[in-house]
């Protein structure tokens, strides 16, 4: 089905046959433009060169053109219907989706939507200030399409809360718009999303581990037997992948910029040349990982475990595993403190779920440390390697709260771990030096010192396009 892109709201969900429905959401409209306006980017711009869906199959859901940021068609897209679409696991496995919420797991799906829909805006409001120190225009519009969607992902919550959830989704849909990222009385509601993105590292490095912790999210709500929102988060998916390329192809440029400095100038010390040291990337790196990681909550949950066995949150990739999808009689491993040593405890896999995606996770943000390593390969740097910390480094949620562990997974006493930690994560110093290079470049085809040039520009487009006008 296409998207109506005559009504105020562009959507493929018939709004028009919904008169209460549209009327809601239209007077959810102006608030939400009013905190794009508020909350959204800070540097004023005429025109941005962004993708819009115009239809959510192949050809439509990549439309480029020059876009008043204000007027981008934020609008309700689902990925196409399967009328014949079953529950792929848990109690109801077998059973067609839901196209209402059964009465007792409305509260549960609720609060999940709230949940996803709460870091949509929330990126937002922590990359506000990141144009005014954009290192190309290429980079500026990348974060501003990656703006404009999350936005859209709120609209795609939003929806889901108006039309299913009565008065309280409605209640809900405003307190989105209420809470703020880093607010001291309204903060977001998990933690990764009240830090702040002060600088163009930080960016990448959130785009990179933080993003995708979305897509795994996604990737679950997207098995859900409530149909509307697996078709929901199915579009989301489709453009959640550019976010992720952001923050593969950002660190990317980062890295290669980086080792063309030391060989340049054969010293680890780049930062007087204007780069960023790896050391100073690695931690980075360990900071985003570590907080992203608290973002799976703890390794073991009884909510969701009952989220699998009722039909409203799968396993990433569901349909793909070859096990019984119930998973009553199941076992895992799962990583442990145990005094001072780590070890593993065989645990129930239903009640390990959020240990099993966030192994998923690990795996794929490992992908990402290979690349980068590959590129100090090619420079001939052989004596650095980039790393993922141990999974219990810096963690606040779940089994390794309150333990010290180092990088390489070692616990140590409370006062050993302080005493090195401005060796693992940015000090005042780093971020003041990253914070140094952040300097605004705004010609056409030029680039910061400090990132490489990316390989190739937007949708075939020369590196030296206006992607952005003021
Ligand atoms: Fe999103
Ligand atoms: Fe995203």
């Amino acid at each position: 089905m296409s998207i109506d892109y005559s009504e105020r709201i562009p959507n493929n969900v018939d709004l028009a046959e919904d008169r209460r429905l549209q009327r809601a959401l239209e007077s959810w409209q102006p608030r939400f433009l009013q905190w794009w306006g508020e909350m959204g980017p800070a540097l004023p711009t005429q025109d941005v060169y962004l993708r819009t869906a115009v239809d959510v199959g192949r050809a439509g859901w990549a439309n480029f053109d020059r876009v008043r940021l204000p007027d981008y068609r934020w609008g309700i897209f689902l990925a196409e219907r399967d009328p014949d679409r079953r529950i792929a696991f848990g109690q109801h496995k077998g059973e067609p989706v839901w196209q209402q919420i059964p009465g007792e797991h409305r509260a549960s799906l609720q609060r999940l939507i709230v949940v996803q829909g709460d870091t949509e805006p929330a990126s937002v409001e922590q990359q506000r200030r990141l144009g005014l120190t954009a290192p190309s225009l290429y980079d500026l519009r990348n974060l501003f399409q990656v703006n404009v969607e999350e936005g859209r992902h709120l609209w795609a919550m939003v929806y889901l809360l108006h039309a299913y959830f009565g008065r309280s989704g409605r209640d809900e849909a405003e307190a989105l718009l209420l809470r703020h990222s880093g607010s001291e009385d309204a903060p977001r509601i998990l933690g990764a999303f009240n830090e702040e993105t002060p600088d163009w590292l930080s960016f990448f490095m959130f785009t990179y581990f933080t993003d995708r912790d979305g897509k795994y999210q996604l990737g679950t709500l997207k098995e859900s037997a409530f149909d509307p929102l697996s078709r929901t988060c199915e579009f989301m998916l489709k453009e959640e992948a550019h976010h992720m390329f952001v923050g593969t192809t950002g660190v990317d440029r980062v890295v290669e910029r980086a080792a063309q400095l030391m060989r340049e100038h054969d010293t680890d010390d780049i930062a007087r040349h204007g780069g960023i040291p790896l050391g100073v990337i690695q931690k980075y790196l360990n900071f985003h990982y570590s907080i992203s990681l608290d973002l799976f909550g703890g390794e073991t949950s009884t909510n969701v475990a009952n989220y699998f066995s009722s039909g409203l949150k799968g396993r990433w990739q569901e349909e793909r595993r070859g096990d019984d999808h119930v998973l009553t009689e199941a076992v895992t491993a799962v990583e442990h403190p145990d005094g001072d040593a780590i070890v593993s405890v065989e645990l129930p896999a239903l009640t390990a779920l959020n240990h099993d995606l966030r192994t998923a996770y690990i795996r794929d943000c490992d992908t990402g440390v290979t690349r980068w390593n590959r590129i100090l390969d090619s420079h001939g740097i052989t004596g650095h390697r980039l790393a993922l910390p141990h999974v219990g480094f810096n963690r606040k949620v779940g089994a390794f709260a309150g333990c010290h562990v180092t990088p390489a997974g070692q616990i140590v006493a409370a006062a050993a771990w302080a005493a090195r930690r401005s060796s693992w994560l940015p000090t005042p110093a780093d971020k003041a030096h990253v914070e140094s290079l952040m300097r605004p470049v705004y010609e056409p085809g030029m680039i910061a010192a400090w990132l490489a040039p990316p390989r190739s520009g937007i949708n075939g487009q020369p590196l030296d396009y206006q992607y952005v006008r003021f």
